[in-house]
């Protein structure tokens, strides 16, 4: 464990890198590699059902004794029966997404757990603080996934959300590199929190098409679409082109809902159905360009986090 970065202290892990929860990507697998190599693994448990969970769970203490967390995005119904497996299973740490930090913190916190809430604007930062939560995801309009509305990017959004609350403050949104991690803990982050790259991840539950896709990706492929419903960052394709073409027809917030339908993110991330399929990537995959081990990146990242921080101490002028 790494004792002087307070993020490292909280968490008990070695390096501040946490693998962000990713609803049908990141299973017991990813998030086993994750941990056994030093960072956060962090099961997705948006798109699991409770035995699933419960399966999810085992499989990463399987690989690792090393600590690892469960995303819970707050607004969905199954949160309690959720909460009640981590508890089963001995999950200590929860990062919780969407939804209204005052309702469930206390809660929470009293139930023993660690708790790190994603936020993507100020407001919320100091809404999630007042909460009292013990760390917030500051994540940019860059990130992969449902994002905010305020399209503030990880840029601007981490030294205003590390200036205005006094819990540490974890960056999220573009980081694929140990040269964007080091920007990052520069602007006031004390860790960073990864999803993109990890799609990438040998041990991904994404599939192959859909990692062939995210490889192939260039600039301008990912747009942030739907916000009248919940705004989320899609790879450009055949789904993507059919939401543009409904906002041309002025569809209303019923039709858009509509279009959606229901499993569009399984039908394209598991499944591999490109056309039909929801894909949900970040800006950052134009920067992506092969498949690796988890624990491979996790390695790279600190390299070249390393070898950056060298670098920049000859820049000084
Ligand atoms: C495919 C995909 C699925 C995601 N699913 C979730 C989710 O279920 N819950 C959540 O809080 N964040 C989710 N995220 C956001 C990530 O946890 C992470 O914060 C984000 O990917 C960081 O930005 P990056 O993609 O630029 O690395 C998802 C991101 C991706 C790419």
């Amino acid at each position: 464990m790494n004792n002087s970065n307070p993020v490292c202290k909280l968490l008990g892990i070695k390096y501040p890198i946490i693998q962000g929860g990713m609803a049908w990507i990141s299973g017991g697998g990813l998030v086993g590699a994750v941990s056994a190599a030093g960072g956060l693994g962090v099961i997705g448990s948006g798109s699991m059902t409770a035995d699933l969970l419960r399966h999810h769970i085992r499989k990463a203490r399987s690989i690792t004794d090393r600590p690892f967390a469960v995303n819970v995005p707050m607004m969905y119904h199954r949160t309690e029966e959720t909460i009640n497996i981590m508890e089963e299973e001995g999950v200590k740490i929860i990062i919780t997404s969407a939804g209204n930090p005052a309702a469930f913190t206390s809660s929470l916190k009293e139930r023993g757990f660690i708790v790190m809430h994603v936020v993507s604007s100020v407001r919320q930062a100091i809404k999630a603080a007042q909460s009292g939560v013990d760390a917030v995801i500051a994540e940019g309009f860059e990130a992969g996934g449902h994002n905010g509305k305020q399209e503030t990017t990880t840029m601007v959004l981490v030294p205003a959300v590390a200036a205005a609350v006094d819990i540490p403050v974890i960056a999220a949104g573009g980081i694929a590199s140990g040269e964007a991690m080091a920007a990052a803990m520069a602007l006031g982050a004390k860790a960073v929190q990864i999803g993109s790259l990890f799609i990438a991840a040998d041990e991904s539950s994404a599939h192959e098409a859909f990692v062939d896709a995210v490889l192939a990706a260039d600039e301008g492929d990912t747009m942030l679409t739907l916000k009248e419903l919940s705004p989320v960052r899609l790879l450009k394709g055949q789904f993507y082109d059919q939401v543009q073409e409904a906002y041309k027809n002025h569809a209303t917030v019923e039709e858009l809902r509509e279009l959606l339908g229901r499993g569009r993110a399984r039908e394209g991330m598991l499944c591999g159905n490109l056309d039909k399929g929801e894909l949900e990537v970040g800006q950052v995959c134009m920067m992506m360009k092969k498949r690796m081990p988890a624990g491979e990146m996790i390695k790279e990242l600190i390299e070249q986090y390393n070898s950056t921080l060298d670098r920049m101490k000859g820049m000084g002028v």
